[in-house]
C-alpha cells in the first residue's frame, strides 16, 4: 500500500517572515497527522530556517531544484550535498517551470536525478505536456520520452527512491484541473511504463503524485483514482488553511 504524499511547492514566494509564519501554522494544525506523508518545498532563502522549526516534526522539508556537480565554480547554483546538509531530504526536479522558463532538458533532469540519489535525497521528476501536445493527441508520447530521457539509466534500487509527478502544464497556476479520469489515465500508463521497464513490484511501489491547480475541494476525487498517489500543491500551499485541508482531504 502506498503511504500518500502532499508536497507544497512554495515556488518563488515568502519572505522568512512570512515562511516562518506558515510553516508554525502548518505545524499547529498538522502536529498529530500520520495518515499521509507531508512535505513543504520552500525558496531556498528559507530552508535553514524551516529546518528549524520543523525539528521532531511529521513534516518534512525540500528544495526546488539543484544543480548536478558537488561544488565548485557554478555561481548561483546549489548542490545536493548543501541541500542534504540543511535538513532536506526530498528535491523537486524538472519542473515545467524550470523546464519552459530555464530551459532544462530531460537530460538535465535525469543528471540531477542521479545527483540527488547520490545525496540521499529523494527526487520528485516532474513530467507533463502541454496544452497544444494535448490537444494534438500527444499526450502520451511526450510524457513517455520524458520518462526514457529523465529516467534513463537509473537501476531499480534507484528508482524505488524516487517520486514521479505528473503535472500537466495546462492545469498549472490556470485553476484548470485535470479531470480525475485525466489523471488516472496518464498516472496509468506511468505506471505501466514502470512495470515494463523494471517490474511489477517496483512499479506498484513507486508514489505518482498529481500537480496542477489541486485544491481541497479537488484532492479527494483525484486520490480516489487508482494511480494517483498524492499531490504537488502551488499555489494552495501558500495558505495555512488549503494545504492543510488538502493534507486532510487526501486521505
Ligand atoms: P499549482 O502549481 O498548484 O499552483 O497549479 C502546481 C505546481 O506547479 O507544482
Amino acid at each position: 500500500m502506498r503511504k500518500p504524499l502532499i508536497a507544497g511547492n512554495w515556488k518563488m514566494n515568502n519572505t522568512l517572515f512570512q515562511a516562518r509564519e506558515l510553516i508554525n501554522s502548518l505545524r499547529r494544525e498538522l502536529i498529530d497527522f500520520e495518515d499521509a506523508d507531508i512535505l513543504i518545498c520552500p525558496p531556498f532563502t528559507a530552508l535553514s530556517d524551516a529546518n528549524d522549526l520543523l525539528i521532531e516534526s511529521n513534516i518534512k522539508l525540500g528544495a526546488q531544484n539543484l544543480y548536478w556537480q558537488e561544488k565548485g565554480a557554478f555561481t548561483g547554483e546549489v548542490s545536493p550535498l548543501m541541500l542534504k546538509d540543511i535538513g532536506c531530504s526530498y528535491v523537486i526536479i524538472g519542473h515545467s517551470e524550470r523546464r519552459n522558463i530555464f530551459s532544462e532538458t530531460n537530460q538535465d533532469v535525469n543528471r540531477k536525478t542521479k545527483a540527488a540519489l547520490s545525496a540521499e535525497l529523494t527526487p520528485i521528476i516532474c513530467v507533463g505536456e502541454v496544452l497544444d501536445e494535448r490537444e494534438a493527441g500527444k499526450t502520451i508520447e511526450v510524457v513517455k520520452k520524458q520518462l526514457e530521457e529523465s529516467l534513463a539509466d537509473l537501476d531499480e534500487e534507484q528508482i524505488l527512491k524516487s517520486v514521479i509527478a505528473y503535472e500537466p502544464v495546462w492545469a498549472i497556476g490556470t485553476g484548470k484541473t485535470a479531470t480525475p479520469q485525466q489523471a488516472q489515465e496518464v498516472h496509468k500508463f506511468i505506471r505501466t511504463w514502470l512495470k515494463d521497464k523494471y517490474c511489477i513490484d517496483v512499479s506498484q511501489q513507486i508514489r505518482i503524485l498529481y500537480g496542477g491547480s489541486v485544491k481541497p475541494s479537488n484532492i479527494k476525487d483525484l486520490m480516489s483514482e487508482d494511480d494517483v498517489d498524492g499531490g504537488l500543491v502551488g499555489g494552495a500551499s501558500l495558505d495555512s488553511a488549503s494545504f492543510v485541508e488538502i493534507v486532510k482531504n487526501s486521505v
